[in-house]
């Protein structure tokens, strides 16, 4: 297949080169807007998030107001929250400890002008944007053969299609401001293997993919000084797993899960979120984190 045969046009909208002259010059502009990954000479070495944007999907609640929390403990200057619901009690409460530094934009991230307008709307108003956490997920637990095609759509364009949106928008953003930025996805612990909670066939096939991509997307954008990596959670306290601990035979079924037997506080998960945010994981790219209390050795 010739470079021109899929539509004719570049990821920015430009002509796709079509001569060997015109490929070199395409190649020399990509190289051009290549950032060096080394950390600055003067760079400190805390693990900090002092002067950083961060936005998160889903943050109105769940893991993803728990990253927000460590992310301000942490001195970000400011977190915006991108979720499709109105913001929750928690949330304002949290919003007004850090004095506002926490705010939210109506987001609906399985649409990529809903992002766009969002990433676009943080750069007017703080002047950059230096890292995108893309946590928004949802699940449905029902056995394998009762799932139809619709169901595994939803599923797929939210964890799956949104992520991949979210990563590509901003990615775009970090090169157009030259900012270094990292990206953080939510991925799961069922993305390697069942949840034997409950079952949901489809849901691990989606973090499975968003495990996949961040890798491929951190090898590719590397030249850009972009990071990409992923975080799996196991059993989080969150609405997604109210049921967990209300089954009748949560405490047997603990004891042969092993590892630590509760569930996480979403908070816990944040400190990973930080460090992978911020500039001393300069060189921490295309990895993966897991974190669930070993529960459910694997
Ligand atoms: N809770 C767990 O045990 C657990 C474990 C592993 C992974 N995860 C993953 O962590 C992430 C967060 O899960 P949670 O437990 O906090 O869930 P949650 O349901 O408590 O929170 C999800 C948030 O995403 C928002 N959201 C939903 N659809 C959206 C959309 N289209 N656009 C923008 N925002 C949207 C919701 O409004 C909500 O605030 C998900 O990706 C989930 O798959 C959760």
């Amino acid at each position: 297949m010739s470079p021109t045969s899929t539509n004719g046009t570049t990821a920015n909208g430009a002509q796709k080169p079509t001569t060997g002259n015109e490929m070199l010059e395409a190649a020399h502009q990509a190289r051009s807007k290549a950032i060096s990954t080394l950390p600055d000479e003067t760079f400190d070495w805390r693990i900090t998030l002092e002067g950083k944007v961060i936005a998160i999907t889903g943050a109105n609640r769940g893991i993803g107001l728990g990253i927000a929390e460590v992310c301000l403990a942490n001195s970000a200057t400011k977190v915006y929250s991108l979720d499709l619901l109105e913001p929750t009690e928690e949330f304002n409460a949290l919003s007004k400890r850090f004095n506002g530094r926490l705010a939210y934009i109506q987001t609906d991230v399985t649409q990529d002008a809903s992002i766009q307008n969002a990433v676009d709307k943080i750069v007017e108003e703080s002047g950059a944007i230096h890292g995108m956490v893309a946590n928004a997920g949802m699940t449905k637990h029902q056995p394998a053969l009762e799932f139809d095609r619709a169901q595994m759509d939803k599923l797929f364009n939210l964890n799956f299609f949104g992520v991949f949106s979210c990563c590509t928008i901003a990615a775009k953003k970090f090169i157009e401001l030259g900012i270094k930025g990292s990206i953080v996805c939510t991925a799961s612990k069922v993305g390697d293997g069942p949840n034997r909670a409950a079952p949901s066939a489809p849901y691990g096939g989606t973090k499975a993919a968003v495990r996949n991509i961040a890798k491929t997307l951190a090898m590719e954008w590397s030249k850009y000084g972009i990071r990409v990596n992923s975080i799996s959670p196991g059993f989080v306290k969150t609405a997604m797993t109210y049921y967990v601990e209300t089954a009748p035979d949560w405490d047997l079924k603990m004891q042969y899960y092993g590892g630590m037997p509760r569930l996480a506080l979403p908070q816990e998960l944040g400190g990973a979120y930080v460090y992978l945010l911020s500039d001393t994981a300069s060189y921490t790219s295309g990895i993966d984190i897991p974190i669930s209390g070993v529960v459910g050795a694997w």
